[in-house]
């Protein structure tokens, strides 16, 4: 992070407050910023008002709306609800991870995406689901048609789903 990236930062402190009861709006702002909450941020935050580095993880790691790594461009979400579960979730996320190359829950080294899995996103009629973090969601899917989905994402290549 630059010094411009913690003047932000700054900026987002002075708009949402100084006091322990802001930690909250002040993690989200920061996360919509940067699209994960950076350790020089929490720094930042702490030097500034009256939390201190170990309340601001505090939050950060209570609350499961915070990522403190950063994450690809494309956020692609398996859902793993139990209709997903019976439809076959496990199956689209081990092609995913092979096509990939990470295991879910990382971020590709190039940075590119970013493979987790999800409760119940809310259409178990078209289990098995994945969501893309543009708002896509796509169903009834088998390992292909989600390998299929990522490469039409970036061009991804690589190996063959397992
Ligand atoms: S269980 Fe996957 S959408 Fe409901």
């Amino acid at each position: 992070m630059c010094s411009t990236d913690l003047d932000v930062v700054n900026e987002i402190v002075r708009t949402r407050g100084h006091t322990a009861d802001h930690a909250i709006p002040i993690l989200q702002e920061v996360q919509k910023r940067f699209r994960y909450v950076p350790r020089e941020a929490i720094v930042r935050i702490a030097s500034i008002t009256e939390m201190t580095e170990s309340q601001l993880y505090g939050v950060a790691t209570f609350y499961s709306q915070f990522r403190l790594e950063p994450v690809g461009d494309t956020i692609i979400k398996v859902c793993h609800g139990t209709a997903c579960h019976v439809g076959g979730a496990k199956g689209l996320t081990e092609a995913l991870e092979h096509k990939l190359r990470v295991k879910s829950g990382e971020t590709t080294s190039d940075r590119k995406f970013t493979l987790t899995s999800v409760a119940c996103v809310g259409c178990c009629s078209l289990a098995p689901v994945l969501m893309v973090a543009d708002g896509n969601t796509y169903g009834r899917l088998d390992r292909k048609k989600a390998v299929n989905i990522v490469e039409s994402l970036e061009g991804v290549s690589g190996a063959e789903p397992k």
